[in-house]
């Protein structure tokens, strides 16, 4: 054994070839897994995208960094499941680019915070996380209610995500600016079009309180209310078995 190794390592040639070879096992194991992912990742046709409004908000969501403090993944473990509800799945983050599951959680992990807290309570606690929770350690974001949201690029970012699969189709992209401001506008003339396009289910109000200024707050309040929503793909999950514990009590 420790033979060959002292004749590689005297041929140049010989130990490059081997510690390629080497080095390609460790790269195998991580890259062949990815060659089934087709058949891995559940498919669920309901799945809907991002309407615009709440891509803006998910962008303000990761240029804020509220990432570094929370996940958006609940594990299949038992605790989790009770806290948080059902485990996610991979088709809930199947247009989510780039993925925010992680890993650090400073605060709670919101994969299904939509839904749970009123809008009101969201702007609330974006503007002094201390006035709706006293001991909170969050920072606070009140500037997001003055800054108006800028609408113009929006066509473009939903361009590129259609070209890395995300299903927008040519008229969301055209309609882009429009419909974010129908969206946070329920009683203008554009909001019709985004229930057309995006689906009857689709929030559309005034998210921020404050309807005719379109403000970051309104993205990313409708981007928090839509966390864990896009499907209900996850709801389908078994009951977690409680006979076990029973037993011991
Ligand atoms: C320094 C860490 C930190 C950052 C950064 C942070 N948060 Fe938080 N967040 C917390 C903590 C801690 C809590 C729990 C206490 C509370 O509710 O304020 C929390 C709670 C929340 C909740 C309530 C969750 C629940 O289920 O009760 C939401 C929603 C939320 N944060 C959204 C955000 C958003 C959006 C951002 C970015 C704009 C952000 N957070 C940035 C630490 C952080």
């Amino acid at each position: 054994m420790f033979g060959l190794h002292y004749n590689l390592e005297r041929h140049s040639i010989g130990l490059a070839i081997a510690v390629m070879v080497i080095a390609s096992i460790g790269g195998l194991v991580e890259i062949a897994p990815l060659f089934t992912i087709d058949e891995t990742v559940e498919e669920d046709p309901d799945m809907r995208v991002y309407t615009p409004l709440e891509l803006a908000g998910r962008n303000i969501y990761i240029s804020e960094g509220c990432y570094a403090c929370h996940s958006q993944m609940v594990r299949t473990l038992r605790d989790e499941v009770e806290r948080y509800g059902p485990y996610s799945l991979a088709v809930e983050s199947q247009y989510d680019h780039p993925m925010l599951w992680g890993s650090k959680r400073t605060g709670p992990d919101l994969a299904r915070v939509g839904g749970k807290y009123s809008d009101d309570w969201h702007v609330a606690h974006l503007e002094d996380p201390r006035d709706v929770v006293p001991q909170s350690v969050m920072p606070s974001y009140a500037w997001l209610s003055r800054n108006k949201l800028d609408m113009q690029d929006l066509d473009k970012h939903l361009a590129a995500l259609q070209k890395v699969g995300v299903p927008y189709t040519e008229e969301m992209i055209e309609n882009a600016p429009e419909d974010a401001y129908g969206q946070a506008n329920p009683d203008s003339e554009r909001a019709e079009g985004v229930a057309e396009r995006y689906g009857e289910e689709t929030n559309i109000r005034s998210f921020d309180g404050d309807p005719g200024r379109v403000t970051q707050m309104d993205a990313l309040v409708a981007y928090l209310q839509i966390l864990g929503r896009l499907t209900d793909a996850a709801e389908d999950q078994p009951e977690l078995d409680d006979s076990a514990l029973d037993e011991e009590e």
